[in-house]
């Protein structure tokens, strides 16, 4: 069985109190509600961590993630950090790649690669993201890129490392837009991910590995999404700020 898994990214939002609240208030729904196997991911901006970290540091279902590292192990690069600290302060996962960070800080597939890597020699886990722009979905070449985003940044790796990564899907067309994927159009992607992943690592290795579904993932389309046989969870932004929508999420298996 696969791991299933929902990651709130809750990119540049939330001081550290109503981060503090919306914590609070997640850590009892699912103590009180979820039930069963899914692990809960929560990524607060890296300064809510430690704090973020010590409310949920005795709840069994709940890990911590950065949004980022930087892809050198330290030095002089002011204002950026690292993969060993966010593994010193108790995090067990990482987002890298987020189309944000493509877009906005020109990260590439060859930069991506190195944060991967020390990450997995941190013992973080990547949540190593993927997806097209609209013009790329538009284009028809959908697939091509996006295996070759997954190609350039991850097929270096061996493939015991590889089996520590989760990948997550979001078109960046359904990022923030409300316009989500169909679940059609996310069970293609995924299932042709996985296949591409298989024919690199083979069978065991795809049929392993846990595909996040991200892009306006709602309570009311997170159902429909998570029956999808290849959609093994989602990464989620702006339902993660609210405490009821992203349980309801959590719920949605
Ligand atoms: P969204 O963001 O749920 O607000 O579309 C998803 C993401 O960027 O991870």
């Amino acid at each position: 069985m696969r791991q299933k898994i929902v990651a709130g990214n809750w990119k540049m939002n939330n001081t550290l109190n109503e981060g503090l609240k919306l914590t609070t208030e997640i850590v009892n729904m699912v103590a009180d509600e979820v039930r069963g196997d899914v692990k809960v991911i929560l990524a607060p901006p890296f300064v809510l961590m430690p704090q973020v970290k010590n409310l949920i540091k005795n709840v069994d279902k709940i890990y911590l993630s950065a949004q980022n590292c930087n892809e050198n192990a330290s030095g002089a690069f002011t204002g950026e950090i690292s993969a060993s600290m966010i593994s010193s302060i108790g995090a067990t996962h990482v987002i890298i790649g987020h189309s944000e960070r493509r877009e906005y800080f020109n990260e590439n597939n060859a930069q991506l690669a190195k944060k991967v890597d020390l990450a997995l020699v941190n013992n973080l886990t990547p949540i190593f993201c993927c997806g097209e722009s609209l013009e790329i979905r538009e284009s028809g070449n959908y697939e091509t890129f996006i295996c070759n985003q997954i190609k350039e940044s991850l097929f270096h790796l061996s493939a015991e490392a590889f089996s520590k990564v989760v990948i997550a899907y979001e078109p960046i067309w359904a990022i923030g837009t409300g316009k989500t994927a169909s679940s059609q159009q996310a069970q293609e992607v995924h299932a042709a991910l996985r296949k591409y992943v298989a024919g690199q690592y083979g069978d065991a290795i795809a049929e392993n590995l846990s595909i996040l579904y991200g892009g306006s993932c709602k309570p009311d389309n997170a159902k429909e999404l998570f029956a999808c046989p290849d959609v093994d969870g989602g990464l989620i932004g702006g339902a993660s700020l609210k405490s009821r929508d992203f349980t309801d999420i959590v719920k949605s298996f």
